[in-house]
């Protein structure tokens, strides 16, 4: 027998097929473990004694799934439990709604990056104001007129009229506030000038989050954002946050995975170009590309439009059902020229839907 075991890790490789019948029955993870081999040293030696064996007996099978398989399993999949309890840990700090971590095809962990809930200003002009509309006060809606206290909404006086911007939120049938409108691109919400209070209807963005979130490994597209709980549609979600840029530092930039234009049309000022989320970001750099996507980034800044308070947000365009995948289209409603060819570099989209582009940018 002896002679028989020092059959080398490649042999193993290459004539797994019995393990990876045994890997199908369990999971993605066990065919990422045959890519890891070699094990450690006891549990690689009963391996190769396996191997050799050629109509493996139940009771053996049984002793070597369960032995070291499972053992085996059980250690990688503490380890990553760990990692990702290390990386929640950070994420609870700073956020306030639930927040998991899900990985069913890897061993693989979440990158590191910094953890962040608020953009980080260019520092020159962090304290330069660039009111785009200095004439505008903000709202008075909450004083009371007469008998009754109007309170900011689409028929008041309210921060969106004075902008002659439509006002876009309204209460649903639970109470909860939700988009109003699905079209249009900016909102206009009441700022630290307006009259009314912390929990105005025209402020959702600056009030607590409401959607829990889980990162999670896909199958083709690395790592995702799914939903926890059924998401309605026009809830807002969450904010696209990163290190905020010009456009000649975004040039330069040459990890470009995270790069999250502002709209030209909502920011003239090319400081204010780019929001980068690759090495400081939160949650919504995982938010993947599709097609056919169920969310839509809105722009939102209050009526004097400074451009270093502008945000870029994320909404569910529909229900979005517990436990799927939140998505957005990179390139949002752009009519996308005939291309003769998908470039070689481009990253090719697996989206699967059916009107999928097969581009993702
Ligand atoms: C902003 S990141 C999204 C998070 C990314 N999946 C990760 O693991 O960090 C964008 C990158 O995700 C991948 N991706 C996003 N949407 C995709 C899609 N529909 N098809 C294929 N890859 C996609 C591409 O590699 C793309 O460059
Ligand atoms: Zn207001
Ligand atoms: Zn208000
Ligand atoms: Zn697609």
């Amino acid at each position: 027998m002896e002679t028989k075991i020092d059959a080398t890790v490649a042999d193993i490789k290459g004539k797994s097929s019995y393990l990876e019948r045994v890997a199908e029955t369990f999971s993605h993870k066990a065919k990422a473990m045959l890519e890891m081999m070699p094990f450690d040293p006891f549990e690689y030696k009963i391996m190769q004694v396996f191997f050799h064996l050629d109509e493996p007996n139940e009771k053996f099978r049984k002793i070597f799934e369960e032995h070291v398989f499972k053992n085996y399993f059980f250690k990688l999949d503490q380890l990553q439990q760990n990692k990702n309890d290390e990386l929640l840990e950070k994420i609870r700090e700073k956020e306030d709604i639930k927040v998991t971590i899900e990985n069913d095809e890897n061993f693989d962990n979440p990158p590191e990056f910094q953890y962040i809930v608020k953009n980080i200003l260019p520092q020159l002009v962090t304290e330069e104001n660039v009111l785009e509309n200095k004439s505008i006060d903000g709202c008075s809606c909450t004083v009371q007129v007469e008998e009754t206290v109007e309170s900011c909404g689409k028929d008041s006086q309210c921060c969106p009229k004075l902008c002659k911007k439509p006002f876009m939120y309204k209460k649903d049938n639970k109470g909860m506030t939700i988009l109003r409108l699905l079209k249009g691109i900016e909102i206009i919400e009441c700022g630290d000038i307006c009259a009314c209070g912390a929990d105005c209807i025209n402020r959702l963005t600056q009030q607590r989050k409401t959607v829990d979130l889980c990162l999670f490994m896909t199958k083709d597209r690395g790592w995702g954002l799914k939903t926890i709980n059924d998401v309605s549609k026009g809830t807002y979600i969450i904010e696209y946050v990163g290190e905020l840029i010009g456009e000649d530092e975004a040039n330069q930039r040459t990890e470009t995975t995270y790069l999250f234009d502002l709209n030209e049309g909502i920011v003239a000022d090319n400081r204010f170009h780019t929001i980068d989320a690759n090495v400081n970001g939160n949650l919504s750099r995982f938010i993947n590309h599709s097609c056919e996507p169920n969310s839509k980034v809105l722009y939102i800044n209050n009526c004097q439009k400074d451009p270093k308070n502008l945000k870029l947000c994320f909404f569910a365009n529909k229900l979005i059902p517990k436990d799927t995948e939140i998505t957005l289209d990179y390139r949002d409603g752009e009519i996308i020229p005939e291309r003769a060819g998908i470039p070689a570099l481009l990253p090719i989209c697996t989206c699967g839907s059916e009107n999928c582009r097969k581009v993702i940018y």
